[in-house]
């Protein structure tokens, strides 16, 4: 018998926010029943860009750990585990470079992008380049059908099979070529209706108490025509509401509210403290099981050594194979 395999990664960059819950980790909690699925902390990846910041990485690492358990990544279903506590990713990705054209790597759209959107930052490091490179050694040495990810990430998809069938090509077909499960909540906005980013400060992270929720939904940006309760407001686009869809599962009050907001008759304050109340009661049993799992910092990195240790059976067999197909066996 066998399941399909999901692998997904994430950085640890800083503190997970909303924007994490719904972009990925509720689509990864719904995988774990019906896939094996792999999800790791993809630390390598944080250093393409922050290599010159590594004093939090660990501390970030098992932060992220906490808020994934706290979410419901149930470690006896799913395997967490820590890219650089398998080597073997680093050893598929230096393959995968011997027969990857460079331009390959150099017109990935988030490449080009993130050069530009961060000129503060050196990123003009071979480690930076390659990062689409390494993400796909992340998932063929687990021979993952299905990578769960945002939009932004297809086109790192689109490289990882392209890679993949020119190895197959020269080796044998020794890879499996992933597809993208793109996540079906659309993009949250920050509170401020930027991009959501830690940098901008415009996030509600897993962490914040229940205090913390009300007081930056008191500030999140509305319709800023509305400057009195008695003037009807726009709802399309608008993040209080597009929170409240996400947030809200009382369906009859989001409406309830939209339609008094666009007749000019309900205030900003009702409108956000029920939505506070309505984050505050989702991430309230997250908060409790992060708590619990911070509160055992030796429970919590045995998980994160234990799925590390079963990753890594997986990660030699494919490096066994590869390196057969390869013809480098001694
Ligand atoms: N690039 C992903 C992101 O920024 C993180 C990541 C690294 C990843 N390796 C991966 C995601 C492998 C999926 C599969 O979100």
């Amino acid at each position: 018998m066998t399941t399909t395999r999901v692998v997904s990664g994430m950085r640890p960059t800083g503190r997970l926010h909303l924007g994490h819950l719904v972009g990925a980790l509720d689509n990864w909690v719904a995988l774990q029943s019906g896939y094996d699925a792999f999800y790791f902390v993809a630390d390598w990846h944080a250093l393409t860009s922050h290599f010159a910041e590594t004093s939090e990485l660990v501390a970030n690492a098992m932060d992220n750990v906490a808020d994934w358990i706290g979410c419901g990544i149930d470690p006896a279903r799913s395997t967490i585990f820590v890219q650089s506590l398998v080597p073997e990713h680093a050893e598929l990705y230096l393959l995968l470079q011997m027969v990857t054209p460079i331009p390959w790597l150099e017109r990935v759209p988030t490449y080009k992008e993130l050069t530009e959107q961060l000129a503060d930052r050196d990123l003009s490091s071979i480690g930076f380049l390659g990062y689409p490179l390494l993400q796909t050694a992340d998932v063929t040495l687990y021979d993952a059908n299905v990578v769960p990810v945002g939009e932004d990430q297809v086109p790192h998809l689109e490289l990882s099979r392209e890679v993949v069938r020119r190895f197959n090509h020269l080796y044998g077909t020794v890879l499996v070529e992933p597809q993208s499960l793109l996540t079906p909540t659309p993009r949250l906005p920050g509170l401020d209706n930027r991009k959501m980013s830690k940098s901008y400060g415009n996030t509600i992270d897993l962490s914040d108490d229940a205090a913390a929720v009300v007081k930056k939904v008191r500030q999140m940006y509305t319709d800023p025509k509305r400057v009195r309760a008695d003037i009807p407001g726009t709802v399309e686009g608008n993040p209080v509401f597009v929170y409240h869809d996400v947030f809200n599962p009382n369906r009859g009050e989001v409406d309830d509210l939209k339609a008094r907001y666009e007749a000019g008759k309900v205030g900003d304050v009702e409108v956000k403290t029920k939505l506070a109340a309505a984050i505050n009661a989702r991430l309230g049993p997250i908060r409790e099981r992060r708590a619990a799992a911070l509160a055992r910092p030796g429970d919590l990195r045995e998980i994160v050594m234990e799925g590390s240790r079963k990753a890594r059976v997986t990660a030699v067999q494919t490096l066994q194979r590869v390196r057969e197909a390869v013809k480098l066996v001694y």
